[in-house]
């Protein structure tokens, strides 16, 4: 009786200490790739989400404790650290994710776990539609929001017939489909596709052939990171601007890695949902911050760090302590950001934004800059077949 007892205090003891450790530390497991093609990009995600702790992140009540891992931009590694940061380290939330494929590979992990999971890139249209989950909160952008636009957009603009390149898996695939959804809708003829392996491309000579032999008006492309710098080079080496320009979603020319295409880009048009560019108030004070924190312009990749953090602040300081208060307070999110509106669809958790149509070109310094085109209206995705409960509002 008394070791019943004795145990059933030790138990008691060991519940509300992890309730206080709760209560006064949060562990955030940062997943971002740290090597491979999009290292870059985690990188960046990583100073602008630090940077909004800075900023956003006084006066919390809480520690905030970081945990890093690399996803290496590979599923299974991927799926193997986001295991280990919830099951060994605690995290009470996840924030990162830039590969459509480590999205996809890690959904039915966290939402089994019920972690909270801010998706700090990743566009896979599946994990705000049919796999959607009420753990899943994107602070970026889906792959159908930025191409669809742009399909619509090149139709108006009286193209008719384009070639489509892309990098073979989830994103390309998808932000390639988005874009002909909208673009053959409108009239629009895909004339021809190649589909490049990705991550083990480096000579575009082969694709870019067939593409000048399609006889396409125009040539619309999905690369990011490495692979990006890599073909707007060649693309411009094969000489084709002059007979089919190039256009694409805006990660093309990505702030990121402009100044390493250079000349290489000017001219290049895309659509994004963010440029340094953009005029409101909010961006001005970011990219001031963000220049004097880290030495140069962000990129859309900072400001999906920089808004996830001011995401998790919010909820935190709206009362959410825990992995299911989180996830519920993050589908409430909505603020005035550097790109603008932003808020959270609480019928998919993807976010709802302007879309930018931008040209690269060469600014008065002789950096390469962005001319904006247009200013498309802040649409939500459609569901999608994602079903899931409103949040709680008490
Ligand atoms: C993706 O895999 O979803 C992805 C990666 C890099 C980008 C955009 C999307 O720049």
């Amino acid at each position: 009786m008394k070791k019943t007892l004795t145990a059933a205090l030790t138990g008691l003891a060991t519940i509300l200490g992890a309730q206080s450790a709760l209560a006064d530390k949060l562990n955030i497991g940062l997943l971002l790739p740290f090597s491979g093609v999009y290292a870059a990009l985690g990188t960046e995600i990583e100073a602008g989400f630090r940077l909004g702790l800075e900023h956003f992140g006084d006066d919390l009540g809480v520690d905030l404790n970081i945990i890093r891992e690399d996803t290496e931009v590979n599923p299974a590694n991927g799926l193997a650290r986001a295991r280990k940061l919830v099951m060994q380290d605690r995290a009470d939330v996840l924030v990162g994710i830039v590969s459509s494929g480590v999205l996809g590979a890690i959904r039915d992990f966290v939402h089994g776990a019920q972690v909270p999971l801010i998706v700090a890139n990743a566009g896979n249209d599946e994990a705000t539609g049919e796999r959607c989950s009420p753990y899943i909160t994107r602070l970026s952008f889906s792959s159908g929001q930025v191409n669809r636009p742009m399909g619509r957009w090149m139709a108006e603009q009286g193209i008719t017939r384009v070639y489509t390149l892309g990098a073979d898996y989830a994103a390309g695939r998808q932000m390639i489909g988005g874009f002909t959804e909208t673009f053959t809708a409108a009239g629009g003829e895909i004339v021809g596709q190649g589909w490049t392996p990705f991550q083990q491309t480096q000579d575009f000579g082969p694709y870019l052939a067939q593409a000048r032999a399609s006889g396409a008006e125009a040539i619309y492309v999905f690369y990011a990171g490495g692979e990006a710098i890599a073909f707007v080079n060649q693309y411009d080496s094969f000489g084709m601007a002059e007979t089919m320009p190039l256009y694409g979603s805006g990660f093309l020319t990505s702030q990121l890695y402009i100044n390493a295409q250079g000349e290489s880009a000017n001219g290049v048009i895309t659509a994004l949902h963010y440029v340094p560019t953009a005029d409101n108030p909010e961006n001005v004070a970011f990219i001031e911050a963000f220049e004097a924190s880290i030495g140069r312009l962000p990129s859309e990749y900072g400001v999906h760090g920089y808004d996830a953090a001011r995401a998790l602040t919010d909820a935190i300081r709206a009362g959410a302590r825990d992995r299911a208060s989180l996830a519920n307070a993050l589908r409430m999110t909505s603020f005035d950001g550097p790109r603008g509106a932003t808020s959270i669809d609480p019928a998919t958790n993807n976010i709802v934004q302007p879309i930018f149509v931008y040209e690269t070109v060469t600014g008065e310094t002789g950096a390469m800059t962005q001319n904006i085109l247009a200013t498309l209206p802040a649409e939500a995705d459609p569901v999608n077949g994602c079903a899931m409960p409103a949040p709680a509002t008490n």
